[in-house]
């Protein structure tokens, strides 16, 4: 596992997630009432970026594709894809996978994420 640093706390906003590289891996850090979370940047259904999609329920995030939605704090799956209507063909051979999420720390002012 390395530490990168992948912004400052006060850049990101409660309420707000980023798209931001740690080393090589694209992760998206995320500012919650409750602190500081990251997670796996593409969507584990068809891979669309979780980045355009949005925060709902205060701690999950909605794919812009086809509406899965996964708690940000654990990854696990809240919804499966579920739109447009017949997507659940795709399903089929897309069951759910969580997302992966990964540590984060906040050190002097910075937001630092460990990533293997
Ligand atoms: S790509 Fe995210 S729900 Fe389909």
């Amino acid at each position: 596992m390395a530490r990168h640093t992948v912004c400052s706390e006060s850049e990101l906003p409660v309420g707000e997630m980023r798209t931001v590289r740690a080393g090589d891996t694209k992760i998206i850090v995320y500012h919650l009432e409750d602190g500081f979370y990251a997670t796996q940047a593409s969507c584990t259904h068809i891979f669309a970026p979780l980045g355009k999609g949005k925060i709902v329920e205060t701690c999950q995030v909605q794919c812009p594709f086809h509406r899965a939605r996964f708690d940000i704090r654990t990854g696990e799956v809240v919804e499966w894809a579920n739109f447009p209507p017949g997507v659940q063909l795709l399903n089929a051979v897309r069951g759910e996978k969580a997302l992966r999420t990964f540590p984060v720390t906040l050190a002097g002012g910075e937001v630092h994420v460990e990533v293997d």
